[in-house]
């Protein structure tokens, strides 16, 4: 099974960024144990800060493997073109959040993302990325 995890911008900052919101675990160190305890599942990981690379992995990634796991980050709020890219590929994508996005500021409240996902995770901290997993795998 073919994995990918896709990161928007700022979370290469986790472990220092608002540790108080986003913990203090790197997403490295989070990612190492998530392929110790999957060892059978062939993750790629991508993480970047501007939107057209963002999209441009969505395509790379969106014929050949059985799921991508997306969190968009601050592009969430913001990108009609996420949102067209995830409705353009074959792949099921599950949007994740670290935080509750749905009891911060209104603005996070609003997501170009959702509606073009198979589901949404937020608020269970990195545990949602391993929960997205568990829904590929079962599905599978
Ligand atoms: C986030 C929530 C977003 O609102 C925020 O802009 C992020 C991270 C999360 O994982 O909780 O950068 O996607």
């Amino acid at each position: 099974m073919k994995i990918a995890i896709i990161n928007g911008p700022n979370l290469n900052l986790l472990g220092t960024r608002e540790p108080e919101i986003y913990g203090s675990l790197t997403f490295e160190q989070y990612l190492a144990n998530l392929k110790s305890n999957f060892p059978h599942v062939e993750f790629f990981y991508f993480q970047s800060n501007v939107e057209g690379e963002l999209i441009n992995e969505i395509q790379n990634c969106g014929f050949g493997f059985d799921g991508i796991i997306l969190n968009p980050a601050g592009y969430t709020h913001t990108s009609v073109a996420l949102g067209d890219a995830i409705a353009a590929i074959d792949t099921p994508v599950v949007e994740v959040h670290i935080s509750n996005v749905a009891a911060r500021e209104d603005f996070r409240k609003i997501s170009h993302v959702s509606a073009k996902c198979a589901g949404t995770i937020a608020g269970l901290g990195l545990q949602g990325y391993e929960l997205a997993l568990e829904y590929f795998i079962r599905k599978s």
